[in-house]
């Protein structure tokens, strides 16, 4: 196929996609597929299915005007996101079947069971369809089955901007470190959370840097899964998961948040030469993998020490090449929207070597 055309059923369609299908435009004459909009389905918005196209700029301006994406819709009726992957998987039954259906999951983080996200990734691969998430719950509460009902299918599950965003973490492993076993990893992983500590230490107050967050549409929609590490307990569970074949949930990971952190303790810790910041981590230890995210006091010679605001990082330690660092100086929406733009481009060379 020499520029495949993708179906992308959009289930979620809030900061990350809308930001997402701008940037597919921006973007266009970059990329070797071409695409149309079939679906969009939303949990307060309505949904709107067409086969031929979405007119995506006017969902986009309905959206943003808190309007129902039902009036886009020739035929509107109150569907589920499963409902939604399942018509559109009957209705394109041939495009699924020739790998051009793609879904694209960016609902939000359930950190109870992952879900709906798991049942969406789940059914959108029973129809044939590719599915790429930036929604940590899928890799966190069910990595193992998914992947291997993508491979029973010979469909992709791609999650790229579950961490860290659209920089290479996963893809990096997968597809450049052949044979290299992760041993364990350490890194900070969430920005929200850095960036309340950072400005804590320049002397503002918790709730108006949270609030910031919030506003640039970087904190989770339920701000507690940031400040209580349960969005760092996530991204662990996922690298758990995926880099290190061990099978956990976010439940497994030790948890401690920032929400009991003062400035005064990040100020006391400055002078004492150190920082405070939300490390996440995992081990091996005696055939089982431990995970744990809590705030820690890190020196100057910590390769964490210099994270401000959005600033992540995560070392991987390996059998084959050591400590393998990875850095993210720029964390934000776009970059989120470019993970799920860059699963979608490795959809597209694995349809183009057909
Ligand atoms: N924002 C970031 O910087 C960032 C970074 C990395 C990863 N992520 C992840 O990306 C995902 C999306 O984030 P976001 O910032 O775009 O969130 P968001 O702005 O809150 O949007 C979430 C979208 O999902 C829809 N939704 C929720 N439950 C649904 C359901 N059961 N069925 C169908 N649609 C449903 C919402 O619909 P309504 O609006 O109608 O309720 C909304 O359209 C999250 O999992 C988040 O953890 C976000």
């Amino acid at each position: 196929m020499n520029r495949p055309e993708l179906s992308l059923a959009l289930v979620g369609f809030g900061h990350v996609a809308r930001r997402f299908v701008r940037l597919l435009d921006e973007v266009a004459d970059r990329l070797e597929f071409t695409w149309r909009v079939v679906a969009i389905s939303t949990r307060h918005h309505g949904s709107v299915i067409d086969v031929d196209g979405i007119e995506v700029n006017r969902a986009v301006a309905t959206v943003e005007a808190r309007q129902s994406l039902d009036r886009l819709d020739r035929v509107p009726r109150e569907r589920s996101g499963i409902d939604v992957i399942r018509q559109v998987a009957d209705a394109l039954a041939d495009e699924a079947a020739e790998g051009r259906l793609v879904c694209i999951e960016t609902t939000v983080l359930d950190i109870d069971r992952g879900e709906p996200a798991v049942s969406h990734v789940r059914a959108a691969l029973e129809g044939q369809a590719h599915v790429v998430t930036a929604n940590k719950g899928p890799a966190a509460f069910a990595y193992h089955e998914l992947e291997a009902l993508a491979e029973s299918v010979d469909r992709i599950f791609f999650f790229e901007g579950a961490v860290m965003d659209g920089v290479p973490v996963f893809n990096l492993v997968r597809d450049t470190m052949p044979a290299v076993s992760v041993e364990g990893f350490r890194g900070v992983i969430n920005s929200t959370c850095n960036f309340i500590l950072s400005e804590l230490e320049r002397g503002k107050e918790f709730e108006p840097a949270l609030a910031e967050m919030q506003a640039r549409g970087i904190a989770e929609a339920n701000p507690s899964l940031d400040i209580d590490g349960w969005d760092a307990a996530a991204k662990t569970a996922a690298l758990v998961n995926v880099l290190m074949g061990s099978a956990i949930t976010p439940h497994h990971v030790r948890r401690t948040g920032i929400s009991e952190v003062t400035g005064i303790d990040v100020r006391e810790a400055i002078s004492r030469g150190r920082r405070i910041r939300l490390v996440a981590s995992a081990s091996r230890q005696g055939g089982k993998v431990k995970a744990q995210v809590e705030p820690e006091m890190v020196d100057r010679h910590d390769p964490l020490y210099g994270l401000e605001d959005l600033e992540n990082a995560l070392y991987l330690n390996t059998d084959l090449l050591g400590q393998v660092g990875i850095v993210q100086r720029s964390g934000g929406l776009t970059q989120t929207a470019y993970a799920l733009l860059s699963d979608l481009a490795s959809i597209s060379a694995r349809l183009r070597e057909i």
